[in-house]
């Protein structure tokens, strides 16, 4: 919604007001955010937008931006033990993408009128959510490579279609991270396949991992459609642009070939080729386990809050000395104008 000439004449553009006594001016509003949906236009920062459409970008946002943080912490846990330097190097590379992530992320965030720091307040308070995914404890190294070719092929499955989401900041951020979300498969796949030309126990190792992180790596796309209450609204919204269970078939599909090539099997006795659907049939993950890492029962929840908690307490001396000197520049600069 870029193009000024569909905003609505006479109306408030930041549709602070249009509500009330001014009920035809919210109804052109709306026609107008609707509009801009129906073209596959994006909806941009300053364009009048429904509260909930709001609500839900921010829920959706903060939360991804949370996941790239709290995802850090789980295979940070291996860089002091990456077995050889090139290994800790790639490693390091990885995790640091994972904090630009969440920067460009918690950026597009507060283009709807909420900052980082109440972003960060409510994930350590327990108020919003991270991905399910990173509950989960790395207990050997090949959980690196396990992470980056199911965890991170999973995330690009998820994020793909957001290139093209509505809202303009969301989906421009999501196309950088995308690229970098690609390097980050293939130096799994390619740990895993280097781990799968070595010993037996090596081989084992990597299907222990392939084997914890399947089925969690299934419920990253959230529960079943007809479970999913938001999800309809969000389609319609041009904020979702696919369902959970289209995008975890997709998943499936193009992780059973790969798992072939690299001599893996997944844990799943149920999964087969369809060849009258062409698609592969597959066994559902424990939801009931996936409701509790949900409400914020999984297995490693406290310990990755508790510290996040400590960095950002840590880092409190950082920002003040930060603030102080913007405030400090700027009353030098006044100084020069005056
Ligand atoms: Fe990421
Ligand atoms: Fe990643």
């Amino acid at each position: 919604m870029t193009d000024t000439t569909t905003t609505p004449s006479g109306t408030d553009e930041s549709g602070t007001h249009a509500s009330g006594t001014h009920a035809s001016g919210a109804a052109e509003l709306l026609a107008g955010f609707e509009a801009t949906i129906a073209r596959n236009d994006r909806v941009e920062p300053r364009d009048w937008m429904p509260e909930g459409y709001r609500k839900t970008l921010v829920r959706q946002v903060a939360q991804h931006a949370h996941s790239e943080i709290i995802g850090m912490q789980p295979e940070g846990n291996w860089i002091g033990r990456a077995p050889s330097l090139r290994r800790k190097a790639i490693l390091l590379a990885k995790v640091q993408d994972e904090a630009g992530h969440g920067l460009y992320l918690y950026s597009a965030c507060e283009t709807l009128g909420v900052s980082r720091g109440q972003l960060t307040e409510m994930l350590i308070e327990g108020r919003q959510k991270y991905s399910s995914i990173f509950n989960y404890p790395t207990l050997s190294y090949a959980d690196v490579g396990t992470i980056g070719w199911l965890v991170d092929g999973a995330a690009i499955c998820n994020q793909v279609p957001l290139c093209r989401t509505s809202f303009g900041p969301y989906g421009r951020a999501m196309i950088r991270i995308c690229k970098e979300e690609s390097f980050h498969q293939r130096q799994g796949y390619e740990l895993l396949m280097t781990m799968m030309q070595g010993t037996d126990e090596q081989r084992a190792m990597v299907q222990e991992s392939v084997n914890r992180f399947w089925w969690p790596a299934l419920m990253m796309f959230g529960p079943p459609d007809d479970e999913s209450p938001n999800s309809a609204q969000s389609m319609a919204w041009g904020i979702k642009r696919n369902t959970n269970d289209d995008l975890r078939q997709r998943f499936v599909d193009m992780s059973v070939p790969q798992a072939k090539a690299l001599g893996v099997t997944f844990p799943d006795p149920e999964l087969r080729w369809n060849d009258e659907r062409q698609a592969h049939d597959f066994g559902q993950p424990d939801w009931d386990e996936f409701m509790q890492v949900v409400k914020g029962n999984g297995p490693c929840n406290t310990q990755r809050i508790a510290h996040r908690r400590k960095a950002h307490e840590d880092g409190a001396w950082v920002r003040e000395a930060a603030s102080a000197y913007a405030a400090q520049q700027a009353s030098v600069r006044e100084e020069g104008v005056a």
